[in-house]
C-alpha cells in the first residue's frame, strides 16, 4: 500500500509539473520559424547571411574586396559603418581613430588618436588601409591587399551588384552625433545611384529556395536598410524616408541608456525599425517579444557553427557575420565561388 501510495505522489507531481514546465517553456521561447511569416510580409528573406564590414574574415574589412568577395561568393546584404570626412566625403570606416586598420601613425605622425573626420579625403587616400590585415592575419595574406585605400561610400554601393550576385545593403550610421546633416548626405547618395528609383532594376536574380516562394534580389523595397544605435538619427531617417527599412542596433549601452529591453521595443515600433540586438541578447524571451510585435531580428555579430544553430534554434532572422559564408553553408546554400577563387587577383 505504501509503495502505491509512493507512485501515486510520485505521478501526480509528473502529471502537475510537466505541463506547468511545458507551458512556462512555451511562453517564453518561440519556434525557430516564429520570425518567418514577418520577413515575407516585409519583403525580407527569412535566415539571411550578412557579411559583417563584408568578408573581413578573408580580407580587410570595409575594403572592396572585402565587399566584393562576400558579394561573389553569395551573401545576402552587405554590412557597412559610413562617417564623414572634414571635406564632406562619406566614406566607410568603423572606428573613432585610424590606428588599428591603417597606417596613420607613420604617415602622420602625432594624428594617430585623432578622429576620422578630423582627415581630409585626400589625407585619407595616403593611408594604407590593408596592410595591417596582413600583420596580423598571416595565413590569410596576400600581397594584392597591401595599400588598399578606404572607399567612399559610393564605391561600397557600387560594389554592391554584379553579374554574379546582387547584393542587399545595410548600412550603418556610425556615431552620427558627430556629423550633423549626415542621414540627408546617405539618402541623396543613394538616390543618386538610383537606389531609392522604385523603378530602379538592378540585373536581377531570382532564387528558388525549396519550400520557400523565390525572392528577387535587387527589387524589394528593402534592398537598402539603415541601422544605427543612436535613435535620434533613426528618427531623423524616419522623417526624411519612411519607406526606406530602419534597423535599430542595441547593445548594453543602450540598455544603460533607456533602461530595458521592452524600452527597446517600444522606440522600434514608434520607429516602425527591425531590432537588431547584441548576440548577448538573442535569449528566446527576446526573440519572442520582438516577433510578437511583428519585429524583424537581426543579430550581430556571431560567427561559430555553434552560434548559428543555439541562435536559429532560438529564432533570429537576420545573421550579421564576419563568417557569412559559414552561415550560408550552415543554412545549407552552396556559395558560388570559393573565397579562394574570389581572392586570386590579390596574390
Ligand atoms: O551590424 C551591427 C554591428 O556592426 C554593430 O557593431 O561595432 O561592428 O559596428 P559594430
Ligand atoms: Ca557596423
Amino acid at each position: 500500500v505504501k509503495i502505491i501510495k509512493r507512485i501515486l505522489a510520485v505521478l501526480t507531481v509528473v502529471i502537475i509539473t510537466v505541463p506547468v514546465i511545458a507551458i512556462s517553456v512555451s511562453l517564453l521561447i518561440s519556434s525557430p520559424n516564429s520570425g518567418k511569416e514577418i520577413a515575407e510580409k516585409k519583403g525580407l528573406k527569412h535566415r539571411m547571411a550578412i557579411a559583417h564590414r563584408g568578408a573581413s574574415y578573408y580580407a580587410p574589412e570595409l575594403t572592396i574586396p572585402a565587399f566584393e568577395t562576400a558579394r561573389d561568393y553569395g551573401a545576402d546584404y552587405l554590412e557597412t559603418d559610413v562617417q564623414r570626412t572634414k571635406d564632406g566625403v562619406l566614406i566607410n570606416y568603423h572606428d573613432d581613430d585610424l590606428k588599428r586598420t591603417t597606417n596613420v601613425e607613420e604617415i602622420f605622425p602625432g594624428r594617430e588618436n585623432d578622429p576620422v573626420g578630423s582627415f581630409t579625403y585626400a589625407e585619407l587616400m595616403k593611408l594604407d588601409a590593408g596592410s595591417w590585415f596582413n600583420e596580423a592575419h598571416p595565413e590569410r595574406a596576400r600581397p594584392g591587399f597591401a595599400g588598399l585605400k578606404i572607399p567612399r561610400f559610393e564605391e561600397y554601393i557600387d560594389s554592391a551588384l554584379s553579374d554574379k550576385n546582387n547584393c542587399g545593403i545595410l548600412i550603418e550610421l556610425k556615431k552620427p552625433e558627430y556629423y550633423p546633416g549626415i542621414e540627408k548626405q546617405i539618402l541623396d547618395a543613394l538616390r543618386n545611384k538610383g537606389w531609392l528609383d522604385k523603378k530602379y532594376k538592378p540585373v536581377v536574380k531570382v532564387e528558388k529556395i525549396t519550400g520557400d516562394l523565390p525572392v528577387q534580389w535587387g527589387l524589394s523595397k528593402q534592398r537598402v536598410i539603415l541601422q544605427t544605435f543612436d535613435y535620434e538619427s533613426l528618427k531623423i531617417l524616419k522623417s526624411l524616408a519612411p519607406e526606406i527599412g530602419r534597423n535599430l542596433l542595441i547593445d548594453d549601452k543602450s540598455i544603460k541608456q533607456y533602461k530595458t529591453f521592452e524600452k527597446m521595443i517600444e522606440l522600434a515600433v514608434e520607429n516602425e525599425s527591425e531590432m537588431g540586438p547584441w548576440g548577448y541578447m538573442a535569449w528566446p524571451w527576446f526573440v519572442r517579444k520582438v516577433h510578437k510585435t511583428d519585429k524583424y531580428f537581426f543579430v550581430w555579430t556571431i560567427d561559430t557553427g555553434l552560434y548559428f544553430r543555439l541562435f536559429t534554434f532560438f529564432g533570429v532572422d537576420g545573421v550579421i557575420t564576419n563568417r557569412s559564408d559559414k552561415f550560408l553553408e550552415f543554412l545549407g546554400r552552396e556559395l558560388s565561388d570559393t573565397p579562394e577563387n574570389i581572392l586570386k587577383k590579390y596574390n
